[in-house]
């Protein structure tokens, strides 16, 4: 009798207990609460606080990076690299992305150009740019879609044949690697976001890696109202600064930054090893690079068959992402439709299923066996 309780009580719980396609990294709480307490103490909420300062540190060492600007969040950071680069005009994106790509070059003012991109990387098709290159292009906003290294190479050659500039958007790429060094190390700048659904996380936040010292003052600036170190206004710049609040989460958790990039890893490994010879899927394939193996997208052989995956997960409380979809070139409330059939197809395919750090394998399992049915 107990037996049975206990397992309709497990079933119950089964039931009850909804697996979403991400949740965030945290931090044990009372190691928060621990630096909350400084903050208390000190009085000091934001305005480029210790917290930030420490933060900005830390993310340098444990990245490799020379400098890094924390923000906001990643929308604003991809505001400040069009602003610090002093741009308009036509800048060549990929409609293979979130919509906050697009929203932040027609915030400052630019007009987004979407190139379709390669169907395996699922990144910008580097061999289409050229084609799409007019006298009012001013940059090349390439974004590493799930931390898939972009062909930097072959996007700095074509930047520099034709004077442009390069922003990278890696708001999926920290923790990614190419050439032995950081992926956000590329470009003229790369904007990052370190939102509650990322390898590391501020709750909201974000952050711009500048080439050069110069482009690092001057981010630095546009992020403090456009003040100098003598409280002179010599910028226009706006507000995109990250609270202590923020930064102290950014502190403890960047102590388990390893321990989510490693689960990550094994746990994209273990889903790939187990539904390979699924003929109705396949994968992004990885040409440049090592990727952080942040999400784990499968495409399916039609939009029909990831509809009826969908719902039969759904059944199982399971709550995958299509992501992204739709393709941004066809959100004709904010752009002027301009034809990608390559990510117009992928992103009625595609679909991120659950990866986290507390996501159990007997959970995955659960997933792989209903992927294989
Ligand atoms: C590709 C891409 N770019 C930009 C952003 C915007 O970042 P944030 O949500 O931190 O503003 C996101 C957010 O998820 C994203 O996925």
């Amino acid at each position: 009798m107990r037996h049975i309780q206990e397992t309709e009580q497990d079933n119950r719980m089964e039931k009850e207990r909804p697996i979403y396609v991400t949740m965030p990294s945290l931090a044990p709480l009372e190691e928060y609460t621990e630096l909350l307490k400084g903050v208390w103490e000190r009085g000091i909420l934001t305005h480029n606080g210790p917290l930030v300062q420490q933060l900005e540190r830390e993310i340098c060492a444990k990245l490799e990076l020379d400098n890094f600007v924390v923000v906001a969040n990643g929308t604003i950071a991809i505001q400040m690299a069009i602003r610090a680069l002093a741009l308009s005009g036509e800048i060549i994106t990929s409609p293979f992305t979130w919509v906050a790509t697009v929203s932040a070059i027609k915030w400052e003012g630019c007009t987004p150009v979407f190139c379709d991109i390669d169907p395996e990387t699922l990144n910008m098709d580097p061999d289409k740019i050229e084609a799409l290159i007019t006298k009012d292009t001013v940059a090349i906003m390439p974004i590493h879609v799930f931390g898939n290294p972009c062909d930097v190479e072959a996007i700095d050659n074509i930047a520099k044949k034709h004077g442009l500039r390069v922003i990278y958007d890696g708001a999926h790429a920290i923790g990614s690697h190419i050439n032995g060094k950081s992926l956000l190390q590329y470009g003229d700048i790369t904007a990052t976001s370190l939102h509650a659904t990322k390898l590391f996380n501020t709750a909201e936040g974000g952050g711009c890696i500048a080439a050069n010292n110069e482009l690092y003052k001057k981010l630095k600036r546009i992020r403090f109202f456009g003040h100098d170190d003598n409280k002179n206004v010599v910028e226009d710049g706006f507000n995109g600064k990250l609270t202590e609040v923020h930064a102290a989460l950014g502190l403890a958790n960047i102590k388990y930054y390893d321990e989510v990039l490693e689960d990550r890893k094994r746990k994209y490994f273990y889903y790939k090893e187990r539904l390979k010879d699924n003929r109705k899927i396949s994968f992004q394939k990885t040409i440049h690079g090592d990727p952080n193996y942040s999400y784990f997208p499968v495409i399916f052989d039609s939009e029909e068959t990831l509809l009826s995956v969908e719902k039969k997960l759904n059944k199982h409380q399971i709550f995958p992402r299509r992501y992204f979809y739709p393709s941004v070139n066809t959100y004709t409330q904010i752009v002027a439709y301009q034809p990608s059939p390559i990510s117009e197809d992928i992103s009625k395919r595609i679909l991120c299923l659950p990866l986290y750090l507390t996501l159990e394998i007997a959970d995955i399992d659960k997933i792989i066996a209903l992927l294989n049915e």
